[in-house]
């Protein structure tokens, strides 16, 4: 499974794609805000672009088709790392199957149902990104939306992948490398608790403490 960063951050972005953690980023228009302060936020995404080697989705502002296109099209034009971001609405739909067939990847956004999934693949997504934090957050089963939109892409082969978003915590991913997702969005956070085990710590200060009883160099 693809991991991306959730993160307009390029400090964070930096670190992770250093350690190899990543596979490449996704971005909303609230991450942009905290994150890029005077900045033009076009500068970011291209230094995002040259920091991480894989997909970085960037969104539209825009809410109606023809300027979805438009802005759509300036993104993908940044690098071709860009993937653009549309809302899973009538407009986004019709944008994603316009900036499709002019070979510009689309991540539909904001993802709630398995219709609306069924709906974006139909439209040539190249990925659909499933909220499924902000599920739990209304008392729902996010990851109960993340088995259901696997099972519908698998009977009909539909070859858009499943970036499971608005991850808030391990379990989530867990539940996501269960369920066959291809790829999970977090934020830092998250990313570094997947790695972190009190086990490994203990057993690494037990393993330090021995050596340095017996004295020796390697
Ligand atoms: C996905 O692309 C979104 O940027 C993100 O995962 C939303 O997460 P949130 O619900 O924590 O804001």
């Amino acid at each position: 499974m693809k991991i991306f960063l959730d993160t307009a951050d390029l400090d964070q972005i930096r670190r992770a794609a250093d350690a190899n953690l990543i596979d490449g980023i996704t971005t909303n228009p609230s991450l942009m805000m905290q994150a890029a302060g005077q900045r033009d936020p076009r500068e970011i995404f291209l230094e995002i672009c040259k920091t991480v080697d894989g997909p970085v989705s960037a969104e539209v502002i825009a809410i109606d088709k023809n300027n979805m296109l438009a802005e759509g099209r300036r993104l993908a034009k940044i690098h071709d790392n860009i993937v653009v971001k549309v809302p899973l609405t009538e407009d986004g739909l019709r944008a994603c199957r316009g900036l499709r067939s002019e070979g510009i990847r689309v991540n539909v956004t904001l993802c709630f149902s398995v219709t609306q999934a069924h709906l974006a693949a139909k439209a040539g997504a190249s990925f659909i990104s499933p909220f499924v934090g902000r599920v739990d957050d209304i008392s729902g089963e996010g990851m109960d939306l993340i088995g259901q939109i696997r099972q519908v892409y698998d009977n009909y082969a539909f070859e858009t992948e499943i970036l499971v978003a608005s991850i808030r915590h391990p379990q989530h991913v867990v539940q996501s490398l269960l369920l066959g997702a291809d790829c999970a969005t977090m934020p830092p956070k998250v990313l570094y608790q997947l790695l972190k085990h009190p086990l490994t710590d203990l057993g690494l200060s037990a393993f330090l403490a021995d050596w340095e009883k017996l004295g020796k160099e390697l």
